[in-house]
């Protein structure tokens, strides 16, 4: 049994002003929270919170007996309103079945699933986790959307699913590029997530950039897969 956030004024952090917090907390639970946990590794005044950004804290609460992540936007954000941005294109994403579920929102949160596990960053997955993300990004690059964050292997949690998160940069655009992001994270660029795949297939750089070029012309997943 997870302990209860201790102070409700956790919630504004790092401000901590007891008025936001409280008006923060009823709009939640109007919502449909019905717990906020102190939960996770980062320590946020006398609590623990799931993870925090420049922009954000993120908490572990319960909404319809479901655990849920409650991302909510710093009063110190200097990107004021991504929040709302990111429920947008998330509620655009689960469409397609990419990301958290999302439950609910409003300018300054995001109620969603929450998704336990490592990051991809950390090393636990396989060729066929590679196969799954390739097609989820597919599903974006379809949609229209890009995520903009696909490199560097923080946004992807490999858990029982794996799963994208933080849609906070994404946009829409013509010529997204998150198979290619991705694809150039696992096969090409210099770093951890490259090194874990190089256990896991044998590949020829060149080869892979012709693979990519060809996708760009057809996006066709399937056929990418079939040749990595
Ligand atoms: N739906 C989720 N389920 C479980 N954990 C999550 C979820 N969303 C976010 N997290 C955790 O919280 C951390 C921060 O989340 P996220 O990247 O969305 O925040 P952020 O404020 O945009 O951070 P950054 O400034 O680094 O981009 C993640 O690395 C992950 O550990
Ligand atoms: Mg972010």
């Amino acid at each position: 049994m997870n302990a209860l956030l201790t102070d409700i004024k956790s919630l504004d952090y790092p401000i901590y002003s007891l008025k936001r917090a409280s008006l923060l907390e009823e709009s939640l639970f109007i919502k449909g929270i019905d717990k906020i946990y102190s939960y996770g590794k980062t320590e946020v005044g006398s609590d623990k919170a799931i993870g925090k950004g420049v922009t954000s804290i993120i908490f572990l609460g319960s909404y319809k007996n479901k655990k849920v992540t409650i991302k909510i936007e710093r009063p110190d954000s200097k990107r004021k309103g991504s929040i709302k941005k990111e429920a947008l294109y998330l509620i655009e994403a689960n469409k397609y079945g990419v990301g958290p579920k999302i439950y609910a929102n409003d300018e300054r949160f995001i109620i969603m699933e929450y998704i336990g596990g490592p990051l991809l960053i950390d090393g636990n997955f396989d060729n066929k986790d590679i196969y799954d993300i390739l097609r989820q990004c597919n599903s974006l690059d379809l949609s229209r959307i890009d995520h903009r964050q696909i490199q560097g292997g923080k946004h992807i949690i490999c858990g029982k699913r794996n799963v994208i998160i933080d849609f906070e940069k994404a946009h829409y655009s013509n010529t997204p590029k998150n198979v290619t992001s991705f694809l150039s994270m696992c096969f090409l660029s210099d770093c951890l997530v490259r090194e874990r795949v190089k256990e896991l297939f044998t590949f020829d750089e060149e080869y892979i950039k012709t693979l990519l070029k060809e996708y760009k012309s057809n996006y066709n997943i399937e056929s990418l897969i079939d040749n990595i």
